[in-house]
């Protein structure tokens, strides 16, 4: 299967900012400047804007979805949020395993794991999030992390629920920085990651999974990144807070 045959997938994550007022706002400029995308638009927001962005893109080719979810249905879990609440305010997608969840709140490829197999179960497609730290990838050992990222992130998840999975490489000093990794590092990654999936699953399982780069992705560098055969999309942070740039980015994926 050849990339033309993946779905090409933007996802902003708009991580803490913007109100529900603001989102609507935000929203309400996105809307006509995606409206003919060729590919896949998502934004990924605050759990109390979930409502206002929901009903700000109803009707429109953009797909909502949250940043984290806990494992549990419900119980005692102080300032967690359920599957079933997301899917119920509307929400279709779930960023898991952002490196900003595993450096200050503790996540860990087990609980990553476990909100993965929770968020498909509730039928909410997960953007799984792996990739290096900078020390990491001055020892040389990118490939052996992403390589146990993606085997626990992903432990017991069956093929087909696979179909609803999107990877997401995100090298953890590219986010936020400002630097991007050059786009034959992010095709050697995204390459590799296609790989270990051929290795867990199957060749044609893995050759339909959508692999997105993240970090420092924008306007001037997305046709670049996107243009590598493995780089299916993007998951897009302060760029998404952006109309026009986002819009910039979603028209690079739609060519
Ligand atoms: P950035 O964030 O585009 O601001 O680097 C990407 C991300 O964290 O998903």
């Amino acid at each position: 299967m050849d990339k033309a045959k993946r779905k090409a997938i933007i996802a902003g994550n708009w991580k803490m900012n913007k109100t529900p007022k603001e989102a609507t706002e935000l929203l309400g400029a996105i809307k006509p400047l995606v409206a003919d995308a060729d590919c896949e638009v998502i934004a990924c927001v605050p759990y109390v804007d979930l409502a206002a962005a929901v009903e700000a893109t109803a009707g429109t080719n953009i797909k909502i979805g949250a940043e984290n979810c806990h494992w549990a249905e419900s119980g005692a879990f102080t300032g967690e949020i359920s599957t079933g609440m997301l899917k119920e305010v509307g929400a279709e997608y779930v960023v898991l395993g952002h490196s900003e969840r595993r450096q200050y709140f503790g996540e860990t490829d087990e609980t990553v794991n476990k909100r993965t197999k929770a968020a498909l179960a509730a039928g909410l497609k997960p953007i799984v999030c792996v990739g290096e730290l900078l020390w990491e990838r001055e020892c040389n050992i990118t490939e052996e992390v992403i390589a146990r990222q993606i085997k626990l992130d992903l432990w017991d998840v069956t093929e087909e629920e696979l179909k609803n999975v999107v990877i997401a490489y995100e090298p953890v000093w590219a986010i936020g920085t400002g630097k991007t990794a050059t786009a034959d590092q992010a095709e050697e990654v995204c390459a590799f990651i296609r790989a270990q999936l051929a290795k867990l699953y199957n060749q044609d399982a893995a050759d339909a999974v959508t692999i997105q780069y993240g970090g420092s992705m924008n306007d001037g560098n997305a046709d670049e990144l996107l243009g590598k055969v493995n780089v299916d999309g993007g998951l897009i942070g302060g760029a998404s807070l952006v109309a026009e740039k986002f819009a910039a980015i979603v028209k690079a994926a739609s060519k």
